[in-house]
């Protein structure tokens, strides 16, 4: 879902207009008290937008009041790539996590990048290091490297092709190779092997800490550990209780949940093929196995549709960027996102190859 909408649309709402336009979208289950105050921010910051020339991007995990009164696009991580690229404002405010960020910086390095915490990491983007990638390629020589755009730049810098979850399988057939590394999701990676009938090896870590890999078996895939500590939580013990008291529920997995989950689940794709699959289908109800801020937003936009709730937990690094947080990185111009630019020039090859593939 990227909902176009122009500054202007924002720039020129009063603070009792975007009070009645939150109210209407997610009233129901926000304090009254809560959306004054929220709408009371989020002018203030549109506002600040438009005296900075700036663009705020909003990831879909964004908390409600937030998502639904500042950024100017909303989407998934390819997305909101794409706007960055194109954006010709000086200022992006990033309403995501550090690795989005980073990403606008790599292919847009003339604008400021603002991220609105520095606490806004990613268990993902911190698994792997680029040292662990320069391992991986003298075990592997040869091998092409798909780095997941939830990475740091200098992992990308080490990397042939980025992918996201929309493209994930599109970018290692893409390769056409009969070996892929896939970091640093062993879930995103897993999934992938399955859908493309590949075989993956993931490595194990001994006692002494070091990494091993069988390749005594058959495999095409060469994974990594990584784990999104949000996604990684949800079960099929889940689902199968959820199934059992709604039996015509349609559940839908983000490709981060693990394999047995993806395969217990009815649809599986990226944040913003979620998002269309709901608006696009008519199910006596849905269940998300993704973010919680999430399963609000998309509840918020079909208000007809009925959405269950299994709020494991949201994600710690996303929950970072509040309307206060957003308005301050505006007043106060932080906290910039810099990439070196040797490492930007690599990682920017290994993100627009990705683009190019769509
Ligand atoms: P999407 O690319 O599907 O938006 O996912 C990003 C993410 O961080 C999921 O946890
Ligand atoms: Fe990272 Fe998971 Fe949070 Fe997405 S939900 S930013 S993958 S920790």
């Amino acid at each position: 879902m990227s909902k176009t909408l122009t500054v202007t649309d924002r720039t020129r709402m009063s603070v009792e207009e975007i009070y009645q336009d939150l109210k209407a979208r997610i009233g129901e289950y926000t304090p009254d008290f809560e959306l004054r105050v929220k709408a009371e921010l989020a002018c203030e910051i549109n506002q600040l937008k438009v005296q900075r020339n700036a663009v705020i991007l909003g990831h879909n995990y964004m908390e409600p009041a937030l998502f639904h009164s500042v950024p100017d696009f909303v989407g998934d991580s390819l997305d909101l790539s794409r706007k960055a690229a194109r954006t010709d404002k000086d200022v992006i405010v990033f309403c995501g996590v550090k690795f989005m960020a980073e990403t606008a910086k790599i292919l847009n390095p003339t604008r400021t990048v603002l991220l609105p915490s520095l606490k806004a990491g990613c268990s993902l983007a911190a698994s792997i290091t680029a040292e662990d990638v320069r391992a991986l390629k003298a075990r592997f020589p040869g091998v092409p490297v798909v780095s997941y755009v939830n990475t740091y730049a200098d992992v990308k810098a080490e990397s042939d092709i980025c992918c996201t979850s929309s493209n994930a399988a599109a970018v290692v057939q893409s390769l056409g190779s009969d070996t892929v590394i896939f970091l640093p999701d062993e879930y995103l990676a897993r999934n992938v092997a399955r859908e493309t009938g590949k075989h993956i090896i993931v490595p194990t870590r001994l006692p002494n800490g070091t990494i091993h890999f069988d390749t005594t078996v058959d495999f095409q895939m060469i994974g990594w550990n990584g784990r999104c500590e949000v996604h990684e939580q949800f079960t099929v013990a889940d689902i199968e209780m959820v199934r059992s008291q709604f039996p015509d529920v349609v559940i839908l997995a983000h490709p981060e949940c693990s394999p047995e989950v993806v395969a217990a689940a009815d649809f599986s794709g990226s944040t913003n093929a979620m998002i269309r699959f709901v608006e696009q289908t008519k199910a006596p109800r849905y269940l998300l196995l993704t973010e919680c801020a999430m399963g609000e937003n998309v509840a918020a936009a079909n208000p007809d549709k009925e959405m269950l709730r299994l709020c494991m937990v949201r994600c710690p690094h996303m929950n970072q960027i509040t309307l206060e947080m957003t308005r301050d990185s505006l007043l106060y111009m932080q906290y910039e996102i810099n990439v070196p630019e040797d490492i930007r020039v690599r990682a920017a090859r290994a993100v627009e190859r990705m683009i190019a593939i769509g």
